[in-house]
């Protein structure tokens, strides 16, 4: 597994999970950015430079979050703060159902708790065809138009650059292993009220893929939730408001550290 680790030695720990489909590079302003917190940002398997198997069934929810957690215990990092952008948010609700003591506080960005519907699972089909024929690059230009905001689109093209790039560099058998793993994800609700752990649910005020107001929703149904909009933020509130999510992160991490 291919990980980045900002301030080695130092502690407690943020775990960073990326989404689909894309690497650790999404978090490249926030790993130097937390000071005094060791920032451990890791490829989930068949993403970035990590390794990708060729069976789409070696890829669930579950399986990544136990990929991360082999990853703690590699790190000798006993409990951590999860941050989690939507599909890596998917990947948080599977370390918290299943390796609580491990979490000391949830952070979720851009995601939300639901399941895919049937006509988003023909979506997830439709996407692997895509990926099978046309490769990563053209996953890359379908998926471009909803990810950013208007502004990020209209203003940085240098964003919207690095965004193509990251995607078109992901390895095929891992971006229709991440579509099989998202596709057969659990509904993650009945978990929401389960979080015993102080949350940060984060949102962009222009997220097409998980609006705002189902974050703020999901926010309501965390007992111990703060939730914070994001200003001119898409789907990939990390790159395109990197300043916004830092001062946010270290709000929040001040209260739990
Ligand atoms: C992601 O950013 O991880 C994906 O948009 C998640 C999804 O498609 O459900």
């Amino acid at each position: 597994m291919a990980v980045t680790i900002g301030v080695p030695g130092a502690e407690p720990a943020v775990l960073f999970i990326h989404g689909f489909p894309l690497d650790r590079a999404l978090w490249r302003h926030q790993t130097s950015a937390l000071p005094g917190w060791r920032c451990v940002a890791p490829d989930l398997r068949g993403a970035g430079e990590s390794s990708a198997p060729a069976d789409r069934h070696a890829y669930t929810m579950a399986r990544y979050a136990e990929d991360l957690v082999a990853l703690l215990d590699d790190l000798r990092l006993r409990e951590t703060v999860a941050c989690g952008l939507s599909m890596g948010g998917y990947v948080l609700f599977e370390l918290l159902r299943r390796h609580a003591p491990r979490i000391r506080a949830a952070i979720f960005c851009n995601t939300k708790a639901e399941a895919d519907s049937d006509e988003a699972k023909r979506g997830r089909d439709a996407m692997i065809q895509l990926a099978e024929t046309g490769g990563a690059a053209a996953v890359a230009e379908a998926m471009l138009p909803k990810m950013l905001a208007p502004a990020t689109h209209a203003l940085r093209p240098d964003v919207v650059r690095e965004v193509r790039t990251m995607i078109a560099r992901a390895p095929v058998p891992g971006i229709v292993g991440a579509l099989h793993a998202l596709r057969e994800r659990p509904d993650s609700t009945a978990t929401l009220p389960t979080i015993r752990v102080p949350a940060l649910v984060v949102a962009g005020s222009d997220d097409q893929i998980t609006p705002a107001s189902g974050m703020r929703a999901l926010a309501a149904r965390i007992p111990a939730a703060r939730f914070v909009e994001i200003a001119d933020a898409g789907h990939l509130t990390p790159l395109e408001q990197p300043a916004r999510l830092n001062e946010a992160l270290r709000e929040f991490l001040k209260a739990v550290g």
